[in-house]
Order: structure tokens, then C-alpha cells, then sequence
């Protein structure tokens, strides 16, 4: 590996935690749930066995009842809050701790793009995540969509692994705060406060934590009980596109009941996907289930509709029009949220700043409908992105100017597996 390749593997590697990887040195020290999915790709580029080891280790923290964490608590390390006290998981998780949440399912699609390098050489260690990838997409239909609707909600803004989206500001608003407080946030000791969510945010989702931790992470009570209850279009369109990747890979291994139960809850989750359908808007949005409101903006998430699965053609004309209309208005795309919103806020998190992972999946939804050039422009911004700020966490889509997190494992992966 060369140039930037050579600089994007060091960083991978300088993350490397043995078996697992941290998203980032200090701000995240431990392994998190789609990151690590994600950085396997990258790791596929110049050392296989690695990648594997990666989606080993995260679906070995599997909790009985399906859920794959979406953070894994492998050493002891003060630097980070909410830490294991906080999430009281200790008993249901066993070994290691582990948060009570989980993460945007997209380990499968990862493992599918492993096994597809060599079926042959891979078989066997494919062979054995199945039934656990199995397992977890059960956990979401069974925990996250008791009714049967066809989406699943989350309960936590962290599960959506989109913490600040301002499409959480009113759901959020009807959870009660009272007595949280007196915590001392780690993030802004280490990232520069106007790039991370608010304390009014941290208020929230503390509460949250309160919230499940006193259930004993109990799914039946979160589901009936939880204030926050929402769904959204970024972990919907992952997990159906995961169920998609599971059948495939189920049928090459010819493992017929999992490809089975894969393709019954795909149905589900394909007719579900519609409930996010806003005429209003004019695209995917997230839907509060507690009061039934669609969101009024859309965000990148309502890009990966097209990442999902087949998008009606006049549907997928309007949104690659407006995602054109989108990227004209910034310098460099995607942002996070509608850059014309008033509520857009280019360095703040997930309220406006690029991120290269989900620029990816952008990107291959795109291609999947003919959108090759829209494609190629997200890739080559990702790239020049990276280029001109280096590995950052995300960058502001205005001036290019990297934030958050530094030498960030999954924006290293993302630049070796699809960008560079
Ligand atoms: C954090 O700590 O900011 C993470 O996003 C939670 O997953």
C-alpha cells in the first residue's frame, strides 16, 4: 500500500486493540457495533483473516436474547461516559460488559462482501455468524416491531448511531429529565464543544439509560413504556438491506431455513418501509410511533432508502433530484441533514457535517439505480474530503474542514475499501 492507502491502514492498525478495533484512540475506546462492521471492509483490503476477526469478535458479545451490543466494553477504561455503572448490563451481558442498546445492523452486508472475496476460503467462518446474524435480526422485529407494522423503532437516538439528529429534538422533548444531572461528559473534554450534541441532548439520553437500566433492559416493558419510540430510515434501510445480504449468503452456503426466515421478515420490512413515505416532504423520514408525526426534514438517511432495496422509479428520480439540489448548495457532500433547513448546523455532529461511511452506502444505493454519476461525486468528495482534512470523523460540507474525532478508524476503512 502507498500515499494515503499506506496512511489509512496505519490508522487501522494503530487501532487495533487485538481482535477488535476502537473507532478512535480517545474519543471512543472501545469497540462500537457498526463501526467495527465497517472498518472490516477495510481491513479485507490487505489482511482478510483480520476482517473476519473483527465481525467475529463484535457478534461474540451476542446477548442471549439476539441483541448484538452497540458498545462493547472489552477493557477497563475511565476516559469514556457513560461507562459500564451507567448501562447496569453486567448481568444480562456477562462477559465483558457491554451498553443495553444496539446499533444499525450492518454487519451482514459486511460479512456477505467477505465471503464474496473467496467463497471457498471462507465458507466455514461464514458458516458460524449466520445463525447469530440470524438471531439479531430476529431480536429486531421481535423487540423493536412487537405490533408487527414492519419498521423498527429505536429507544435511544445512540441506537440510531445518528445521536443529534435534529429529527430527535421533539420525541426527545417528551422525555422527563428530572433528577438527571451532576454527570461529567467526557466527549468535551476531548472534542471541542460546538461538534458534539448539546447538554440538553446528554440530559436526554442519560434519562434514556435511566430509562433501561431500570426495566433490566426488559424489551416488552421498553417497547409498551418507552418514551422515546421512533422510527427512522437509516437503521430501517439497513436492516432490510442486511436481510438481503443474509439471503444470499444463507442460499450460497445452502442454509435454507435461515434464507427462509431472512426472506419472511425482508416481506415485512419491505411493505413496513412505506409507513416512512412523507408526501409532504417528498421522501423517507422518520416517524415518531408514540404520537404518529412524520418528521418535516429529510436527512442522509433518507438517502439510503435506495441502499435498501428497489425504489419505485419516480420516487428515486424525485430523490436523486433533490440530493442534486442538495449537493449544489454545499461544497462538499453529503450532509448530514438538508443543508437549506434552519435547523442545519454544519459542525454539529449529525446536524449537518459529512460522514464517509454513510457516503458509501449512499453511493452504492445510487449506483444500484443507474445513478452513476450522482455516485461518483459523493465518492470523489469523500476522497477529497479526506485529502484535504485527513482522517477525521466527519467534516463540515461547507469548508471541508474535518471534525470530531481524529484518525478515525471507520473514515480510514471507508477511504481503502471504496474511496482512494
Ligand atoms: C457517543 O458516545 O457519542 C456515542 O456516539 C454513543 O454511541
Amino acid at each position: 500500500l502507498h500515499g494515503t492507502n499506506k496512511r489509512a491502514a496505519e490508522i487501522l492498525l494503530g487501532n487495533d486493540r487485538g481482535g477488535y478495533t476502537v473507532p478512535s484512540a480517545k474519543l471512543y475506546p472501545f469497540q462500537w457495533n457498526w463501526d467495527s462492521a465497517l472498518v472490516a471492509l477495510g481491513f479485507s483490503v490487505f489482511d482478510p483473516d483480520r476482517a473476519w476477526q473483527e465481525v467475529e469478535s463484535l457478534l461474540s458479545a451476542q446477548w442471549d436474547n439476539g441483541m448484538v451490543p452497540h458498545i462493547i466494553f472489552w477493557k477497563e477504561e475511565k476516559s469514556y461516559f457513560p461507562g459500564p455503572e451507567q448501562w447496569g448490563t453486567t448481568d444480562i451481558a456477562k462477559a465483558p460488559p457491554t451498553s443495553g442498546i444496539t446499533q444499525p445492523p450492518v454487519a451482514a452486508t459486511v460479512i456477505e462482501r467477505l465471503l464474496a472475496e473467496d467463497i471457498d476460503a471462507h465458507r466455514d467462518r461464514a458458516a458460524k455468524l449466520l445463525p447469530k446474524l440470524d438471531r439479531w435480526h430476529q431480536w429486531f422485529l421481535d423487540a423493536r416491531d412487537p405490533d408487527g407494522r414492519g419498521v423498527v423503532a429505536i429507544m435511544h437516538p445512540w441506537e440510531s448511531g445518528r445521536d443529534n439528529l435534529p429529527d430527535w429534538d421533539r420525541p426527545l422533548s417528551f422525555v422527563d429529565t428530572t433528577g438527571i444531572g451532576g454527570y461529567h461528559r467526557r466527549d468535551t473534554d476531548i472534542v471541542n464543544k460546538d461538534e458534539r450534541p448539546k447538554n440538553n441532548d446528554y440530559d436526554h439520553y442519560m434519562a434514556l439509560v435511566r430509562f433501561g437500566r431500570d426495566c433490566n433492559w426488559n424489551t416488552d416493558i421498553i417497547a409498551r413504556d418507552c418514551p422515546f419510540w421512533v422510527a427512522e430510515p437509516g437503521m430501517n434501510a439497513i436492516l432490510r438491506r442486511a436481510e438481503s445480504d443474509l439471503i444470499r449468503m444463507a442460499r450460497c452456503l445452502g442454509n435454507d431455513d435461515i434464507a427462509a426466515r431472512a426472506t419472511a421478515r425482508f416481506a415485512r420490512l419491505d411493505a413496513g418501509f412505506e409507513l416512512l413515505w412523507s408526501e409532504t416532504v417528498g421522501g423517507y423520514v422518520t416517524l415518531d410511533l408514540r404520537r404518529g408525526e412524520h418528521a418535516i426534514g429529510l436527512t442522509s438517511g433518507s438517502w439510503l432508502a435506495m441502499f435498501a432495496g428497489p425504489v419505485e422509479p419516480a420516487r428515486a428520480t424525485t430523490m436523486a433530484s433533490t440530493l442534486t439540489h442538495w449537493l449544489d448548495q454545499v461544497e462538499h457532500g453529503v450532509p448530514s441533514f438538508d443543508p437549506a433547513h434552519e435547523l442545519f448546523d454544519s459542525i454539529r455532529y449529525w446536524r449537518g457535517p459529512v460522514w464517509a461511511m454513510i457516503n458509501w452506502m449512499i453511493a452504492t444505493g445510487l449506483i444500484e439505480h443507474g445513478e452513476t454519476d450522482l455516485a461518483e461525486r459523493i465518492r470523489r468528495d469523500t476522497q477529497s474530503l479526506i485529502d484535504q482534512s485527513d482522517f477525521r470523523e466527519y467534516f463540515c460540507p461547507v469548508t471541508g474542514r474535518g471534525g470530531g474525532g481524529t484518525d478515525f478508524s471507520w473514515t480510514a476503512s471507508m477511504s481503502l475499501y471504496w474511496a482512494a
